[in-house]
């Protein structure tokens, strides 16, 4: 089977995976989880989002999650931003890398952040050049690629003008975000295949939300085109406040157990990152969707058991 040797994990859990939870999550905690993955071995993470605390309350706490983690070196750091407010806040908080987003759907934009995508791409000239000549790099994600929950069908090829046109603009990565989690491996290969033939694959990641369970077919999928960066979120957190229907993220120690099995390095310590979901899932106050931590838990409490039952 044709795989990367390596693949680079970019965890979303602190940000994609806490702006949906329903139990205010404290920024202590938030940051006891950031510090969690970065020491299962994460080199990639987006710990929040410097948007409106009316839009997204979960991360009204953006600028102190921001100031209170640990920055070790070789770690790289991003947030959202989705105006020039949020990029000042985010540089004046310590930021060093930032993320912009928009939809490949007109509805979703709009239900999203209030704009048209017209008006989208005004707020990034506002964003992208400032963050670049203060030697920022600027990731992006284009959501909705694969369907929208509000329109249904989405035209394929606007991954490609989108990503054209955020790439013209400086941008180092286009993540293509299945918001809903409604793509299938055949579509993947359709809309990767069109994007892949335009832009090269080390500038373009994959987002998956699990919502049907077909985020890890469909990262096989990418890996076997050559995309080498899967965003994923820890225990399976998340979702989009604003897509309804829309559930968990792929869960990172789903995809890391499915990479290390097939022989592919990510220098992430699975356990590690498992005990990192589990105390995230304290925090949150509910089980999370992993498959790999529910079965990881499974066994501990097995074991436990049968520790008693011999000390019995
Ligand atoms: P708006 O209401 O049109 O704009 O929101 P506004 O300028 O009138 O601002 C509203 C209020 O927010 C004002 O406060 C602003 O000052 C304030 P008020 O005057 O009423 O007291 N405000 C801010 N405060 C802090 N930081 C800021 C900021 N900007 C304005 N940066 C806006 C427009 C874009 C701000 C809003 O719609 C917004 O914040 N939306 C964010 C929605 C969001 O975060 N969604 C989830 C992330 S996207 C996602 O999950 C998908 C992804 O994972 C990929 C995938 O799965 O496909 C990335
Ligand atoms: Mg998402």
């Amino acid at each position: 089977m044709k795989l990367p040797p390596e693949v680079t994990i970019y965890e979303v859990g602190p940000r994609d995976g806490l702006q949906n939870e329903a139990r205010n999550v404290p920024t202590a905690d938030k940051i006891r989880f950031i510090d969690a993955l970065v020491a299962s071995g994460i080199r990639a993470i987006e710990i929040t989002s410097f948007v409106s605390p009316k839009w997204i309350p979960q991360l009204a706490d953006a600028a102190e999650v921001a100031r209170g983690v640990a920055r070790p070196v070789g770690v790289r750091m991003s947030a959202l931003v989705p105006n020039r407010r949020g990029l000042d806040t985010a540089l004046a908080s310590g930021m060093k890398e930032i993320a912009v987003f928009l939809s490949a759907s007109e509805t979703h934009n709009k239900k999203n952040i209030n704009k048209t995508i017209a008006e989208t791409f005004d707020a990034f000239s506002e964003v992208i050049p400032p963050a670049l000549a203060a030697n920022v790099p600027v990731r992006a994600y284009v959501s909705t690629v694969y369907g929208c929950p509000y329109e249904g069908e989405v035209d394929p090829d606007k991954a490609v003008e989108l990503t054209t046109r955020l790439r013209d603009m400086g941008v180092y990565e286009i993540s293509l975000g299945d918001t809903i989690g409604v793509a299938n491996p055949a579509q993947v290969e359709d809309v990767l295949g069109r994007v892949l033939a335009k832009h090269p694959a080390k500038s373009v990641a994959v987002h998956f939300h699990d919502t049907q369970g077909t985020a890890l077919a469909n990262c096989l999928v990418a890996l076997q085109m050559g995309i080498t960066t899967i965003d994923a979120a820890a225990g399976g957190l998340g979702g989009c406040p604003y897509a309804p229907g829309a559930s968990g993220n792929l869960a990172t120690e789903d995809v890391v157990a499915m990479l290390h099995a097939m022989g592919v390095k990510t220098g992430i310590d699975l356990d590690k990152l498992t005990e990192a979901s589990r105390t995230a899932s304290t925090f949150v106050g509910h089980e999370l969707p992993s498959k790999y931590l529910k079965a990881h838990l499974g066994k501990q409490s097995r074991a436990r058991r049968r520790t008693e039952q011999m000390g019995q």
